[in-house]
Formats: C-alpha cells, structure tokens, sequence
C-alpha cells in the first residue's frame, strides 16, 4: 500500500512513525517532512499549501492513502482535492476545517448549539470593538479570526493593553486578512486540557488526553510558542470530568458540524480549559495537536493506519483503538531564541536508539543533520508512571546535542503536582 503524509513537523514525524507499523504500508511519502524523517519516509520537495502539488504527485504515484496533518492545507481544501482525483484521505474537507479556520465560525456555533465557551462578542470594525473596550470586563481575551500561526491570541491584563491588541490585528494586520474580523472573548481559569478524538461524525472516539506546555521559559513565564513539551495522560482529566465532556461538549459538536452540512471526518482536537462553571472550549483545531501527537501516539496500541482508514469510510464504529495505560513525556528541544529571532544550521547528534525522536525542524547539509527551525525536535518517552516518563525524557535529552539548544526544565511538573 502506498501511503501519503503531508507535512514536515514532529507531529508528521510521530504519525509516519507510527504508520511505518503497518505491514501493508509498502511505500511511504511525506511532503515535504524533513532532514530527520529520511530514515522513516521519502521526504518528497512539495509544500503542505502546494494542493495542485500534491494531487500531481498522488496521480503520479498511484496513491492509495493520504494523511493531511496540518491546519493550512486542510484549510485550503486538501482533502477536497485529493478526494475528487479518488484518493480516500485522513482529514476533514475544507467546510469542516473551518471549524479551526474561522474563530468566528466556532463562536458562532458553540452560540447556537448551546456547547460550553467563554462568553465573547464579534466586532468587523476596529472602532467598535474600541468603543466596547470602554467597559468590557478585564482582563479579556482578543483573538483574530483566521489562521495565525498559533500567535493570534492576545490576553490583556489591562484596558490599555486590550485596546493596543485591537490596533495590532486589525489596523496594523499583523496576522493580514485573518484580523479582518475578531473575537472578544471572556477570560476563564482553570487547567488546561488537550483532548483529541478520532471521529467520522457518526462515532466519536477521544484519544488519552495531554498537557501542552505553550510558554517559551519554565513556570509558563515567556512568549506563547507552538509547544514547548507536553505529557500524557493529564491528571486533571478524570474520569467524571471526560464524561461530561462527552456528553456537553463532543458528541453536541459532532451533532452540530452535522447539521450544518459540515461533517467532519479526521481527528478533531479540543482545547479545554476546566473552569470553575465546567469545562468550557477554548478552541477547536481541524487537526492532530504538535506536541501533543508526540505522547499521545506512542500510548495508541491499535494501529494508527486501520483506524484512519475506517474514518475514511465511515466505518470508525467497528475500529479497534485502544490505548495503553503508561504515561508518556515529550521535552521540545528548541534553538535558543525561539519563539523570536534564533540561528540555525547546527550539527545534530542523536543518540543510538531514536525511535522516540520526533524531527520537527532539521535538514541534511553536506551529509550531516543540522537544526533548521526554532522547534528542532521532540523527545518523548512512556513509562508506568508519569514520574518515570519525565525523568527517562530528561536523561534522554541529555544524549541529544546541537550548539544553541534549549529546552524547559519543568515539563510535567505541573502535572506531577497535580496527581497527589
Ligand atoms: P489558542 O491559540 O486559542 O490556543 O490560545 C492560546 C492560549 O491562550 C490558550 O492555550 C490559553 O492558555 C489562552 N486563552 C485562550 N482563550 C482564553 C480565554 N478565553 N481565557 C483565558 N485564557 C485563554
Ligand atoms: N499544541 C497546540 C496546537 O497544536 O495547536
């Protein structure tokens, strides 16, 4: 069988690794991957937004499966494409990627299907949302509508501070067209939650759930990054807490995308936060989280590729997937500076066993692996107990070098605290 993957983070890596454990998979492509994913799949030089692209090379190579992992192309109507050459895709269509696409859209459809989110306004004019700012309760929460690398979120302690986080997305557009509308949004406490399920929009299956670590520097101070390391399962996510979950927020979600004509099919991830009201949505990604597939994966004891195939048909109800009882950590090893300025170009020395290496950004130069991004890898491990996964991922760090590297200290510890 010849498989698919598109795109080229740590995230893509953790799925080709675990696809590679099929042994139907005879040929393996990612596009475009990268330098650390060589010994895994055949990197091929196409872009994850290259759709016309990617649909030449499945024609070319008579591809029987495809994996869409990032939010962009599914955005950007991926699966569309592949789909109408006959290609059966993992991934939702581009009307149910708006879901992550459109915050907008999310807002509007936890509103109407009574799904539990922070209470919010939409504003298209930046001097109506001033002119609301005026009296709006502080501190509150200014997102841009579209996509935004992760960054479009603003958290302004003070009125001041709101108001400038207006200016910045829709007057100066720092995220272009994706502030051209925003959402002003209630703040909410309580911790955090990832949870991602497998869904065909008949069944839905949530997958272990996970900790993302998203501040650059230990005890969450720091810029917001893509994820700085995540552990799973996260204690906070009982046993009670997941039923209500369930029953308030996925399966209404699911029922809602169906309504609106917009069934999606792929993994779909909710951010939670579990405030003192309830669990509440922060946000939906259309996609696998990047940490967060690093520990999830690992703890999948069913194979990765029969499930994906069975959301493609529809058929998710009668897929095993099961999951183990271990604890896994991811430590993202990043070059030093990231989220802001930082250099690349640095060899990279790996240990011996790297099969629980995931290669975020690295490329090949003169022969050798050196870093080429500001995320440069992932190290997860799983033991029996969180404690041990923590401390078997630090000391596998240690055997990892490259010249700038930098990662935090305390992934975990908050976790860790949280299970006594
Ligand atoms: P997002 O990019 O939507 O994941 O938001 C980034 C981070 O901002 C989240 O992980 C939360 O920590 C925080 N955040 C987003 N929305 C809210 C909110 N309504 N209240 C408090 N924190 C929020
Ligand atoms: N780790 C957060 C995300 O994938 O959006």
């Amino acid at each position: 069988m010849k498989v698919m993957v598109v795109g080229g983070g740590g995230r893509e890596h953790a799925i080709v690794k675990k696809i590679k454990e099929n042994p139907s998979v005879t040929e393996l492509y990612v596009l475009p991957g990268n330098g650390g994913m060589a010994q895994d799949a055949v990197c091929v030089d196409i872009g994850a937004k290259d759709i016309d692209g990617m649909v030449a090379f499945a024609k070319e190579k008579a591809i029987d499966f495809a994996v869409v992992a990032p939010d962009d192309p599914l955005v950007l109507g991926a699966v569309d494409a592949l789909e109408a050459i006959g290609v059966p895709c993992f991934g939702p269509n581009k009307d149910a990627a708006i879901l992550e696409g459109s915050k907008v859209f999310s807002k509007n459809l936890m509103k109407k299907y009574g799904i539990p989110t922070a209470a919010y306004e939409v504003f298209d004019k930046a001097e109506d949302a001033l002119a609301y700012l005026e009296t709006a309760p502080i501190p509150t929460v200014i997102k841009a509508d579209g996509l935004a690398l992760g960054k479009g979120v603003i958290i302004a302690e003070t009125r001041e501070q709101a108001k400038e986080g207006v200016k910045t997305i829709m007057e100066d557009k720092v995220f272009g067209a994706s502030g051209d509308h925003i959402v002003v949004e209630e703040f909410l406490t309580g911790p955090e939650v990832s949870v991602l399920a497998f869904t065909d929009g008949k069944t839905m299956i949530p997958m272990v759930s996970s900790m993302d670590h998203k501040r650059a520097l230990d005890g969450d101070k720091g810029l917001n990054t893509g994820g700085m390391g995540t552990v799973a399962p996260n204690p906070y996510y009982t046993e009670a807490v997941a039923e209500e979950c369930m029953k308030t927020i996925f399966l209404p979600t699911m029922d809602a995308m169906n309504k609106e004509g917009r069934t999606f099919k792929g993994c779909l991830y909710f951010g939670l936060m579990l405030t003192p009201n309830g669990p509440k949505v922060i946000e939906y990604n259309c996609r696998f989280g990047d940490p967060e597939t690093q520990v999830v994966l690992p703890l999948l004891e069913s194979d990765l590729l029969t499930i994906m195939q069975h959301i493609a048909k529809g058929t998710l109800a009668e897929a095993e997937v099961e999951f183990s009882k271990k604890s896994a950590c991811c430590v993202i090893m990043a070059s030093e500076g990231y989220p802001g300025k930082y250099e690349t170009g640095y060899e990279i020395t790996l240990p011996a066993d790297s099969s629980r290496i995931f290669v975020a950004g690295a490329k090949i130069k003169d022969g050798k692996l050196v870093t080429g991004g500001g995320r440069v890898l992932g190290v997860t491990e799983v033991a029996d107990t969180l404690a041990e996964a923590v401390d078997k991922a630090y000391a596998t760090v240690k055997t990892v070098s490259f010249a700038n590297a930098y990662y935090r200290k305390d992934i975990g510890k908050k976790a860790l605290a949280a299970e006594v």
